[in-house]
């Protein structure tokens, strides 16, 4: 989508690089309101294009399939916020005790293991970035943190992570990114090197990112590989054996990662919390028909979906399901594609994978992490793992 140019300032504009950008080209690109820059790898012209890319893959597929990325309009972003604060829905809660906790602690590790410090703080699938509000006090308190950037596919929200972030922390600067975490992490900016660390500069050149919200189990486990992969290779030391500063050296930057996970527990109240009783999850997962019938022009009638939530005890995940109610079809007006339904048919619409401490570590082992330190709320609904770029 667009180019990988080298990293500068907050202000800077990246152009695609086959052509030199026209001023529509970089207001799309990148926005700067109030101190924050919203960097987009995902014009509305090339969300259309991924979105109907994958609509075409996963309606003509046998079962049908959809990505869950697709939820996140501003109706499904709203929704989300809503969900989080169901009764069924334990995961935000639990995740957000955590942080509450041992954001002290995360930031005291963070210090001891990242030279320097953290100047770079990265947030995958930020959304509004509410719970990270508590990291991020945690990291401005040490007097090092330079740049947040939250990256998400939803622009709306990234405007509201990044409006909170500068009130609560004027000095910070936001470089929102709006991409697709599946295509673009390499198109991050980069960390500062230890060449851009002149002599006597103490500042440090550390990154963290959190991926936060279970997120990453909605990824099957070549595409978690995938992302973990590119993002270690995008924020990790280039030299093998990780951070160094010898005496008289600056420290090689070092990264880290701070992943959200859902734990595996009973299945009854795992399907709960993608059924709730008020059927906001279920408006959640029609919503994905809204957005189809929107932007590429589509007739689904949403009455005739049913949403579905269902335990899979093999792969160890929850899957939402809109399943159909009568036999049908829906045409897309942008794809010129009809689909045929038959009653009780279901399109995969999210997997929300479940784990324990052994699967996090293999999932970060496979793509060049490694565990260092594991925290879980009180009731072991939910973990989060510090984990090192090796
Ligand atoms: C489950 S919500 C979590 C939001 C927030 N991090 C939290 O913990 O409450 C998932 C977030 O990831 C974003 N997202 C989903 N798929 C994405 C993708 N492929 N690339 C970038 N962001 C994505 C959504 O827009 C949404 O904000």
């Amino acid at each position: 989508m667009t180019s990988r140019t080298p990293m500068s300032g907050a202000d800077t504009v990246r152009s695609p690089a086959a052509r030199t950008p026209t001023p529509a080209d970089v207001a799309a690109m990148v926005k700067a309101r109030g101190g924050i820059t919203i960097e987009r790898h995902l014009t509305d012209a090339q969300r259309a294009a991924a979105l109907a890319a994958d609509v075409r893959r996963g309606l003509t597929a046998v079962p049908k399939e959809l990505p869950p990325t697709w939820f996140y309009d501003a109706a499904g972003s709203m929704l989300f916020g809503k969900i989080t604060e169901l009764p069924e829905y334990y995961q935000t809660r639990a995740e957000r005790a955590i942080l509450s906790e041992r954001a002290p602690e995360v930031v005291a590790e963070l210090a001891a293991v990242l030279a320097g410090g953290v100047d770079t703080f990265i947030e995958l699938g930020s959304g509004i970035s509410d719970k990270t509000r508590l990291l991020l006090a945690a990291l401005a308190g040490t007097g090092r943190l330079r740049r947040f950037i939250p990256f998400d596919v939803d622009a709306e929200a990234l405007g509201r992570a990044g409006v909170a972030a500068r009130a609560a922390h004027p000095g910070l600067a936001v470089h929102a990114v709006v991409g697709d975490f599946r295509q673009h992490l390499g198109l991050l900016p980069a960390p500062r090197t230890s060449q851009q660390a002149t002599a006597g500069d103490r500042a440090a050149t550390g990154t963290l990112v959190a991926f936060l919200g279970g997120t990453i189990g909605n990824l099957r486990p070549p595409e978690r590989t995938e992302l973990l992969s590119a993002l270690r290779d995008r924020v990790g030391p280039r030299e093998q054996g990780g951070p160094r500063s010898g005496p008289g050296e600056h420290p090689e930057p070092g990264a880290a990662l701070l992943l959200g996970t859902d734990l595996l527990k009973d299945p009854a109240r795992l399907v709960a919390a993608y059924d709730d009783s008020a059927g906001v999850t279920a408006a959640f997962n029609r919503n994905l028909l809204t957005v189809l019938n929107r932007e590429l022009g589509g007739d689904f009638d949403l009455r005739g979906f049913a949403h579905v939530a269902a335990w899979d005890p093999e792969n160890r995940w929850i899957e939402m399901r809109l399943r159909s109610v009568r036999p049908q079809k829906a045409y897309l007006a942008a794809l010129d594609l009809t689909v045929s339904f038959e009653e009780g048919e279901e399109v995969r619409t999210e997997i929300s994978a479940k784990f324990d401490r052994p699967a996090v570590e293999r999932d970060l082992a496979a793509a060049g992490w490694r565990l260092h330190r594991w925290w879980t709320d009180p009731n072991e609904d939910f973990a989060l793992s510090l984990a090192l770029a090796l």
